[in-house]
């Protein structure tokens, strides 16, 4: 029997995308809020035995975690045979430590909710930062879809004398592997944050770059202060208006339109969150995830779970 794909609200067009690619059959359903913002699920196809891949992209994340493990306990008990959460955004990846007492490392418990309702995961590029690995924190198989490729590929097709510029320390692991895939020159700044609207960034060393057209890569663009912070750099260095990449555009609140306004080139994502900006396509490399993953060792190591949250 084919997949069935289903979906969070919002999230259609990732479950069509998928379903297209993975010639798996997008699943007659609803899921909505009742008035009192409780959540109603009914899927309307057949579940019974059936690999089960839920589309949510776990973007403004408290909203949508209540009806995503109401959707995935209805197919559960509706008996699906295996169940893989495709996430091209994976939220509560940065509360990683427990910086100041008392703080709750969320990172944590969000990672241990996710596995215990899911078998499997696929996701885009997640930040890992003082994690190595999502299996320090998710106890079931995942695939991470790497974008340094396809961002290579428009910087390429889009970018004359191109010089990228990593924002702060830890993007490193994003823009290093875009250079070295398109031989581009790079250099990254170091970031000071003060609080989540209070960032400054400064450039370690000197770097000749006057000819060259800056683009800044970042993995995440929330507040955008980060971003505006690197704009306001380079722009005081004198050098042409910066290209912004983030894989992940956020843009909580005004952060697009306070972008738009620093005297950017241009603010371009990945399609991993729905956004106007969006201009780099990952789903090719989910849905090839997906079929690694299913038919891969991982699958043969997945145990159906039982219907409910396992006890902590
Ligand atoms: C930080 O750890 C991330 O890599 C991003 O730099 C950060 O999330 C960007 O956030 P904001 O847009 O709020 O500055």
């Amino acid at each position: 029997m084919k997949p069935l794909v289903v979906s969070i609200p919002g999230e259609v067009e990732l479950a069509r995308q998928l379903a297209r690619r993975l010639d798996a059959d997008l699943a007659n359903m609803e899921i909505r809020s009742f008035p009192d913002q409780e959540t109603y699920v009914r899927i309307d196809s057949p579940v019974e035995g059936r690999l089960v891949v839920v589309a949510a992209s776990l973007d403004r994340p408290n909203s949508k975690f209540l009806p995503l493990f109401c959707l995935i306990e209805t197919a559960r008990d509706l008996g699906a045979d295996q169940i893989g959460l495709v996430t091209p955004y994976l939220s509560y990846m940065r509360q990683d430590d427990r910086f100041r007492p008392g703080e709750g490392i969320t990172s944590r418990y969000v990672g241990s909710l996710i596995s215990d309702i899911v078998d499997w995961m696929v996701t885009v590029e997640p930040h890992l930062h003082r994690y190595e690995k999502l299996s320090e924190i998710y106890a079931i198989p995942s695939r991470i879809v790497g974008v340094a490729e396809s961002i290579a590929a428009w910087i390429d097709d889009n970018v004359e004398h191109p010089i990228l510029i990593g924002p702060d320390e830890e993007s490193d692991q994003w823009v290093d592997p875009v250079a070295e895939v398109g031989n581009f020159p790079s250099v990254i700044l170091e970031k000071i944050r003060h609080g989540d609207y209070d960032v400054n960034v400064e450039q370690a060393d000197d770097v000749e770059w006057s000819d060259r057209q800056p683009v800044l890569i970042d993995d995440i663009i929330s507040t955008g202060r980060t971003m505006l912070e690197a704009v306001e750099h380079v722009t005081e260095q004198g050098l042409a208006d910066p290209i912004c990449i983030g894989i992940h555009g956020l843009f909580v609140e005004d952060a697009y339109e306070q972008l738009q306004s620093a005297g950017v080139a241009d603010v371009v994502t990945c399609n991993t969150v729905a956004h106007s900006t969006n201009a780099i396509d990952v789903y090719d490399d989910l849905a090839a995830a997906v079929e690694s993953i299913v038919g891969g060792e991982a699958s043969v190591a997945v145990a159906p779970k039982e219907s409910g949250l396992t006890p902590q």
